[in-house]
């Protein structure tokens, strides 16, 4: 399949490109008045009237010093002016919402994670009409200087329901200490990245913008046709992250493994906290590789000496393994077909294991693909979830070493419905039918969801098309 041509000044950037920045503040809003929003979405599409301009895919010569991107929920767009019968052309979870129970129930959303809990006003999912988030690059005047320009814009028109930042850690790490944003797709036609692809499979433009063939041959579109080509999808997150209950677990871990704190830390995720991973770095963490190469690997290789089928290397379990499996074999449509964008920041300061608190502290930010239902979904509720998506796989040459189906147990440590009284992971090792596994368990949930928006990101084109809508609403 070539690459398609794709008009990059028509698609919002934060769907193909990483921005690479300090700051970041989401606002939530609740819409007012609809003639007001018209215009003052026209005037963020066109940067005019003192306002800033949603960023597009188009790359710049110079980075700029911020960024903006704009995404409706379901609501959103029925209050812009969208009929029921083109929101039922919209993805289906999309339709329902984040804080719709059955949605929450089946990716996890569920005791503290649950809507009901979720911070002010996210857990009514009717009154959330859309998401504006400004990046700044490095300096936080910028970002307070801006928001108070959108701030006043928003008299009138809009309500904040929610004001959150993010902000970037050293190294790109996130609150577990590992270094995050490294693996992300290529997408067929984006724009070049900043260093040199990886050497993964691209993956078809159709997954993460509608109107491209996707990677079982299909097209995600919704109607109206305006709203169809370059636009896309996420899931906006809010994950607090309990530090200090995610270093017992890697403790009690490591006793009754008898390995290191560390290896338990990179067998868990697939990755060492410098995010060198397992799959390069087998034996110890070693010196950061470098940020071209810390992408070039797969699981299945037709050379024993290389192969880790079995996962004896990197758990078939890990959160990275079950997020991407990459090239081995899993039940039903492969990898390229579920894939995700992360877009995603820290917030809160660093946890101090000396000044120990119950701070508020995570992972903000977008989940961005063209179908949350098959995508994000899919991640979240079925490979997160369960253990028995992994097809029955030898190492080359059928060793007697096992089979991959027998290696994973229980949820993803990060993301699953952990309970202590069922919990599991496997720390896969060689032997007949996984006999000689260890499995740890007794382990809860360290990852919790504060909040969460499903929303969809129309392309420039889309946006006109909506203030026009608008402005004829009453
Ligand atoms: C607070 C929550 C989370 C933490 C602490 C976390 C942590 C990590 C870390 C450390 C990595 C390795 C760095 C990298 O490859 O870039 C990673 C990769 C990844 N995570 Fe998460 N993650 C979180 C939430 C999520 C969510 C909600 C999803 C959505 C399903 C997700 C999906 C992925 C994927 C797809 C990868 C890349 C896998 C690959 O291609 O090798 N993560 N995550």
């Amino acid at each position: 399949m070539n690459a398609p041509s794709i008009d990059f000044d028509d698609v919002q950037g934060t769907i193909l490109r990483g921005y690479r920045v300090d700051y970041a503040r989401h606002f939530v809003l609740s819409i007012d008045n609809v003639p007001a929003m018209s215009s003052l979405l026209s005037s963020l599409v066109s940067g005019t009237n003192g306002l800033p301009k949603i960023t597009t895919a188009l790359r710049l010569e110079s980075k700029p010093e911020s960024f903006l991107n704009l995404s409706f929920t379901n609501t959103g767009l029925s209050k812009m002016g969208l009929s029921d019968e083109q929101l039922q052309t919209f993805d289906s979870s999309f339709q329902l919402g984040a804080t719709n129970p059955s949605v929450a129930n089946n990716i996890g959303d569920v005791g503290d994670s649950a809507p009901s809990n979720w911070i002010d006003g996210l857990n009514d999912g009717g009154q959330v009409h859309l998401l504006i988030s400004l990046w700044a690059r490095d300096s936080k005047e910028v970002l307070e200087s801006i928001s108070a320009t959108l701030a006043s814009a928003f008299s009138g028109v809009a309500t904040i329901i929610l004001q959150h930042d993010a902000n970037a850690l050293p190294d790109n790490k996130i609150h577990f200490g590992y270094r995050d944003s490294i693996a992300q797709p290529t997408v067929k036609g984006a724009p070049p990245a900043k260093y040199e692809p990886d050497d993964q499979p691209e993956v078809a433009t159709g997954e993460f913008l509608l109107g491209y063939k996707n990677e079982i041959g299909g097209t995600y579109t919704v109607s109206p046709t305006e709203l169809s080509l370059n636009s896309s999808y996420a899931a906006f997150r809010i994950l607090e992250q309990d530090v200090a209950g995610f270093n017992a677990i890697l403790d009690s871990f490591a006793q009754t493994t008898g390995m290191e704190t560390e290896m338990v830390a990179a067998k868990v995720c697939g990755r060492w906290r410098n995010g060198n991973p397992l799959t390069l770095s087998p034996d110890q963490q070693e010196p950061v590789l470098p940020t071209e190469q810390l992408n070039n690997f797969t699981y299945v290789k037709p050379e024993a000496v290389n192969d880790d089928t079995l996962g004896l290397t990197c758990p078939v379990g890990s959160h990275i393994r079950r997020n991407n499996p990459r090239n081995a074999g899993v039940v039903g449509t492969d990898s390229t077909h579920h894939r995700i964008t992360r877009r995603a920041m820290p917030y809160g300061k660093v946890y101090n294991p000396q000044n120990p608190d119950d701070g508020n502290r995570g992972l903000i930010g977008y989940f961005i693909n063209a179908s949350i239902t098959n995508q994000f979904e899919f991640l979240t509720g079925q490979w997160d979830q369960t253990s028995t998506f992994v097809k029955s796989a030898e190492a080359p040459g059928g060793s007697p070493a096992g089979n991959a189906v027998f290696n994973i147990s229980g949820e993803d440590v990060f993301l699953g419905v952990n309970d202590p009284s069922n919990s599991s992971f496997t720390f896969p090792k060689d032997g007949v039918n996984g006999s000689n596994n260890v499995n740890v368990t007794g382990f809860g949930r360290t990852i919790i969801t504060r909040g969460s928006v499903y929303c969809f990101f129309p392309s420039i084109t889309g946006l006109r098309y909506l203030a026009n809508l608008a402005a004829s609403q009453g």
